[in-house]
């Protein structure tokens, strides 16, 4: 299958294989960055480390169970079959786009929808997270597992690549409401993060079996991640190609590593994620040569120089580290997103707002600044809480 702004695309599966998929130019120049000019949008700006005079914002989970709208649309279906449902899925990214005012949809769609998309049993259970049918428990597993062909994400991606073709549409109609341009985040999981749930079998709190994996059997760990690092790399890419701006790379259980494991054992698996979107070549129209990244993790404050090393754009900051802080430990001047402690949501008014102005003043210690939480919206947070904190960020000007 090709996406519609398909575009050159290397695979390669532990070396052996490599198809080039060769650039279509025409394609590519209807691509939102360039027929949408999304590549001036404040994300996007912001990403590439510019300062626009508005400082952008989104939230992560800002699409989900906060939002009435969002619970009517989710009252029949599984949470995946949501997610692979074209005009189910579109219509829930924009909901948070309509009714906060944000400045980018974050595609709705699940770290695990890859998994899915090559055939590996997977529910997502409400209140928990993911959970497999048949967790990778034997180096047997995971040997097995790794012969699945990687190439599947694309294969029968086809409603990945509809929804985001959808989305960009009424997000261009959206943005001409708004004179603003609107981009679409992709995003996917890292590899660390879909392997604890994979040898897990499900969510867990400290992710034991899979930092145990990393010393028990190194050989079978790097197989599995570099895998992993192939399929979750083409779920991404894919979304590129299909539209997205900007995409964003969740480690969101790595702050579980000590800083050597993740260094050795983890990042390398992530490079080579991020890499399947660096070969996405744009149109010179575009402007830009290269998509912006983001990479983003829960609990990463001993690791955030370690995960800036890695070629991203833009680093997200969960609460617990102020963001200037978070600017002098990422020893290069990369664009910051965050942090906003999503219990703030809950605060009265007049702490809110300080708080969201702290944050802004905070992050005016780095090149560019991405309002957001310092992780997901909470599912019973007041979406009237969630939109005066936009209003708050677009009035506040650099000083
Ligand atoms: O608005 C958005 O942010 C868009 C969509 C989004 C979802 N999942 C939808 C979702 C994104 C970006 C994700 C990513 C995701 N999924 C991550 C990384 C982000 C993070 O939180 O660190 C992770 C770890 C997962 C795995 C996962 N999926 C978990 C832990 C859960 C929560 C389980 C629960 O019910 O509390 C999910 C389910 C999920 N993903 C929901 C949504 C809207 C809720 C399920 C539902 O509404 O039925």
């Amino acid at each position: 299958m090709r996406a519609p702004f398909g575009s050159r695309v290397s695979i390669t599966i532990n070396s052996i294989e490599e198809h080039i998929i060769p650039a279509s130019d025409a394609a590519l120049s209807r691509h939102p960055l360039v027929a949408h000019s999304t590549a001036s949008s404040r994300l996007v700006r912001a990403l590439r480390g510019d300062r626009p005079e508005v400082t952008p914002a989104w939230f992560m989970r800002q699409a989900g169970r906060s939002l009435p709208e969002y619970r009517a649309l989710r009252s029949r279906g599984t949470m995946i079959e949501a997610c692979l449902d074209p005009a189910l899925a579109s219509e829930i990214t924009m909901q948070p786009v309509r009714r906060h005012g944000v400045d980018a949809a974050i595609f709705f769609s699940d770290i695990v929808i890859p998994l899915a998309l090559i055939g590996l049993e997977v529910e997502i259970v409400a209140g928990r997270g993911p959970v497999f049918s048949h967790p990778l428990r034997t180096a047997a597993d995971i040997a097995a597992a790794v012969e699945i062909d990687p190439a599947l994400v694309r294969e029968r991606g086809e409603a990945v690549v509809d929804a985001v073709g959808r989305t960009t549409a009424m997000l261009a109609e959206e943005s001409e409401a708004r004179g603003e341009p609107l981009p679409l985040i992709g995003f996917a999981g890292a590899p660390f993060t879909l392997a604890a749930y994979l040898v897990e079998g499900g969510p867990s709190k400290d992710h034991l079996a899979a930092r145990r994996l990393i010393h028990d059997d190194p050989a079978a760990w790097r197989d599995l991640t570099m895998w992993l690092a192939e399929v979750t790399g083409q779920f991404l890419a894919l979304q590129v190609e299909a539209g997205a701006s900007a995409a964003q790379l969740f480690d969101s259980w790595a702050g579980a590593l000590a800083p050597d494991d993740y260094r050795r054992a983890v990042r390398p698996a992530s490079e080579r994620a991020l890499r399947a979107v660096r070969e996405v070549a744009l149109p010179a129209e575009a402007g830009i040569e290269r998509v912006p990244l983001i990479h983003f993790g829960v609990g990463t404050g001993e690791l955030l120089a370690d995960m800036s090393a890695l070629d991203i754009d833009a680093i997200g900051v969960d609460y617990r580290v102020p963001l200037d802080e978070a600017r002098r430990r990422i020893e290069r001047d990369l664009t910051v997103q965050g942090n906003l402690d999503p219990a703030l949501l809950f605060a009265p008014e007049p702490v809110r707002t300080a708080a969201v102005r702290r944050v802004l003043e905070q992050g005016a210690a780095a090149r560019a600044h991405v309002f957001n939480l310092g992780h997901g919206v909470p599912m019973d947070a007041d979406p009237d809480a969630i939109g005066a904190v936009v209003r708050t960020v677009h009035e506040w000007r650099m000083p």
